[in-house]
């Protein structure tokens, strides 16, 4: 009604208005104003709500603007900061995953439709574990990595070094019943039968208690021969020790060993030893190379996600002393970080085109599934890759049975690697 009488007005004043330009202006004026006082007198009461609508409208534009001029790569990551962590699917990678150059460009046979297939048929094979609970262990993404790669590669013999409790052992028994396994281990896996759950395997050469041997000093020739091996391709190598990965690299080099899975593959400024992904952490790979100043883009956004997951770095942690942003700080940490050795920035580039010049296959499991449906707190999606099961597909989560494990074994993923290395001459 209000509306029906104001546009009557409006016609009215119209008419007037045609007759005399300059008094015209002068009576627009006086009636425009006549208008506002009757106005505001009437709607008086309802002040307050129309101050608050306008602020809220002043406020979203503000903030929708800002999203429409400051187009950058990290534009889920705001977007996931507006709705807050539920929304992340397209959150993997916007920070960059470094990974390593192979000689030829090769990647592995698998694809992710066989990953799923294998989630399928690995998730009861999971619940079936004898050690429940392997905090300092492997969790699910990483066992069922293990256990995937061995059961494609089908190995002939299987040697991992790091046993802990024996859970590793148990994964690789899985991936192949009937083939030998050597393990390498301080303390042998039936001490922790003691205390709990632990797995000893029937069909396993230990090299553990006082019969421990390092990698580096088992005579590989005679190991091989005792098991009949006398191909080497046909040998899986499992690194769960937390040394030096170049070390490892090196040694089995030396052994001629060409299939190599490491558990802990840490990302650039964590962890406890020097990793392949730290070392193809370089300028010239998306993601790759960092700058130390704090007031850049990568900064700030580095600033934000650790405040979203546990393991993301920020600026501060990842640089050390004199801008040193490699490997941790700029050192190469070895054996649980008991050992660690400053290098310079022309060392790791070295040693990153080191690894290229040996490598056919760089391929780093992706998380198995995205946090919105694992609830994992720890790694930053911004550094890894999309995962098997991207976030927003539960029913997918749910049919393959991972709702049915508890939610801390999500917990523990590092990018798992395999390597494939070049055979001499290639
Ligand atoms: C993280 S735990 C291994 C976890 C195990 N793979 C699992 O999935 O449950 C690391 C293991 O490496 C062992 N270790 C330490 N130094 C080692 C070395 N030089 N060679 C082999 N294993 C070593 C530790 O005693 C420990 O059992």
């Amino acid at each position: 009604m209000l509306e029906r009488e104001l546009s009557m007005r409006r016609g009215a004043q119209f008419s007037e208005e045609g007759n005399d330009d300059d008094e015209s202006k002068t009576r627009k004026h006086i009636s425009f104003a006549v208008r506002v006082t009757k106005l505001m007198g009437r709607i008086g009461v309802l002040w307050p709500l129309i101050l608050l609508f306008l602020t809220l409208l002043f406020v979203s534009i503000a903030m929708h603007s800002r999203h429409l001029v400051c187009v950058s790569s990290y534009e889920p990551y705001s977007r996931m900061n507006f709705f807050g962590i539920g929304d992340l699917e397209s959150d993997f990678e916007t920070l960059g995953v470094p990974w390593c150059r192979s000689k030829h460009g090769r990647t592995v046979e698998w694809t992710s439709k066989d990953l799923l297939k294998g989630l399928e048929e690995f998730v009861p094979i999971y619940e079936s574990r004898p050690i429940k609970n392997n905090m300092y262990g492997m969790g699910f993404d990483h066992s069922f990595g293990l256990w995937f790669i061995t059961r494609w590669l089908k190995p002939d013999l299987m040697i991992e070094s790091g046993a802990f409790k024996g859970h590793s052992t148990w994964v690789l028994r899985q991936g192949m019943p009937d083939k030998p396994i050597v393990s390498l281990t301080p303390r042998h896996p039936e001490k922790y039968l003691k205390k709990g759950p632990a797995y000893v395997d029937g069909n396993c050469t230990y090299f553990a208690g006082k019969d421990f041997v390092d990698f580096r000093s088992v005579d590989w020739g005679k190991v091989m021969k005792k098991h009949g091996i006398t191909d080497v391709n046909q040998v899986l190598i499992f690194f769960d020790d937390h040394q030096n990965e170049l070390k490892r690299l090196k040694q089995a080099l030396k052994a001629g060993f060409r299939h190599l899975i490491f558990e802990d593959n840490y990302d650039t400024g964590t962890g406890d030893h020097y990793s392949f992904r730290q070392i193809c952490d370089q300028f010239y790979i998306r993601g790759g190379g960092h700058s130390c100043f704090r007031d850049s883009d990568e900064a700030r956004i580095r600033a934000k996600r650790k405040k979203f997951w546990e393991k993301a770095v920020d600026i501060e942690e990842l640089c050390g002393p004199e801008e040193a942003w490699w490997g941790v700080r700029g050192e190469m940490r070895d054996d649980f970080n008991h050992s660690n050795k400053a290098i310079s920035y022309g060392e790791h580039f070295k040693n990153s085109r080191f690894l290229e010049s040996v490598l056919d296959v760089y391929w780093e499991l992706p998380p198995v599934a995205g946090p919105s449906l694992t609830h994992q707190t720890r790694y930053d999606p911004g550094r890894a890759h999309s995962p098997i099961v991207e976030d927003g597909r539960y029913g997918l989560f749910q049919r393959l049975g991972l709702t049915r494990l508890e939610k801390s074994v999500f917990n523990g993923y590092t990018q798992m690697v395999y390597l494939q290395i070049s055979k001499p001459g290639s």
